[in-house]
């Protein structure tokens, strides 16, 4: 069997082919990839047959019309998804085969009411409805969400075989899949709770507003094509509880340092490391660069992280154009166990402003 995870972000694509058929299927597909797929289908020499949404996403916009459009695949989703163009419905159990692997899907609504896992022999896809150690699992308070079903999905979830690795639709900080067995002791979602007290607790959860996925889902329910049929921020981690927690729930932990205090520290004796987290083609544009900083898009980060290693004990200071992105990656770094991370406020935009110096080549 393929097995391949393919997007550079946090949204998590899954390919899953037979050797031998050749006959592919693509899990959760994201619009703004779907020529990386097609290039890599024509490499490989793949027959892709279906195209597979584990639920109505938020965060992003699926690939899976435009990937029926091209490659006159069918577009699998469960019985409940609101999408027109979805040429094949899913019920709980139903049972396929790819090449010689069976699958099966179990509905586990609650982040969504469309919301399936895929259970192949060895691995379960769930979609967002369990994430990766502390990240826990998706939001339940987006339209068609329900803590109450959440808990019921994760019993069913709980019942399944120990030994099956989970890959999730997302992961924003590096977390590797592991069994389900590891899951039980290291993600809160599954630490044994009476359905009510698990309601109380997603219900008593700060979560940010998330008006700009409700667009995303509406995108989402229209099958659109068109990757700027609604606004999506860069990389955030937008499906985790834990970065979706309301200001002050859990952002007190990245200090802010303002630009004058970063100026004094780089021409000090013992200069941080300046992590700039913007695309590189920011970094030549209209606000420029502060000289020496190290480029790392906030996308890339997490898969980048072994580039740190000697710096542990080196402050850091992120920057971004404004600062959430910036905010977004010294969370990250601090995640992964580095212990001096702080944020410049107000970003380059700031710096400008101060009439600090900039490069722009
Ligand atoms: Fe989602």
């Amino acid at each position: 069997m393929i097995f391949t995870q393919l997007n550079p972000g946090s949204c998590r694509t899954y390919l899953i082919a037979d050797e031998k058929s050749k006959e592919a299927v693509l899990v959760d597909p994201v619009l703004e990839h779907v020529q990386d797929y097609l290039k890599m289908i024509e490499q490989q020499k793949l027959t892709l047959t279906h195209v597979i949404d584990t639920h109505t996403h938020a965060d992003h916009i699926s690939g899976g019309a435009t990937l029926k459009d091209q490659l006159k695949c069918e577009y699998v989703m469960h019985a409940k998804a609101p999408a027109r163009c979805v040429t094949f419905h899913l019920t709980d159990g139903f049972e396929c085969r790819l090449g010689n692997m069976p699958v099966k899907v179990l509905s586990t609504p609650g982040h969504t009411r469309d919301s399936v896992s895929l259970i192949l022999s060895d691995r379960v896809l769930t979609g967002d409805v369990l994430f990766l150690d502390d990240a826990g699992a998706g939001r339940t308070d987006l339209p068609g969400g329900d803590p109450g079903e959440h808990w019921d999905s994760l019993q069913r979830i709980l019942a399944l075989p120990d030994h099956l690795v989970v890959y999730p639709a997302h992961e924003y900080r590096n977390r590797q899949p592991s069994t389900l067995k590891q899951q039980k002791q290291r993600n809160p979602n599954l630490q044994p709770r009476s359905k009510q007290v698990y309601i109380d607790y997603l219900e008593g959860l700060k979560l940010g507003p998330a008006e700009w996925m409700k667009d995303v889902l509406k995108a989402n329910y229209a099958c659109a094509r068109d990757p700027k049929a609604a606004w999506i921020p860069v990389d955030v981690p937008a499906c985790e509880v834990k970065g979706t927690m309301e200001q002050g729930a859990n952002d007190q932990l990245v200090d802010g340092i303002p630009p004058d205090q970063v100026k004094r520290a780089l021409e000090g004796g013992n200069p941080p490391l300046l992590l700039d987290v913007r695309d590189p083609e920011e970094l030549t544009g209209e606000l420029g660069h502060i000289v020496g900083v190290r480029n790392i898009p906030v996308t890339a980060l997490a898969q980048r992280l072994r580039e740190f290693d000697d710096l542990r004990d080196r402050e850091i200071i992120s920057v971004c154009k404004s600062g959430g992105r910036a905010h977004t990656a010294a969370q990250i770094l601090m995640q992964a166990g580095f212990p001096k991370v702080h944020v410049m406020v107000g970003g380059m935009t700031a710096w400008k402003q101060a009439g600090y110096p900039t490069a722009s080549k």
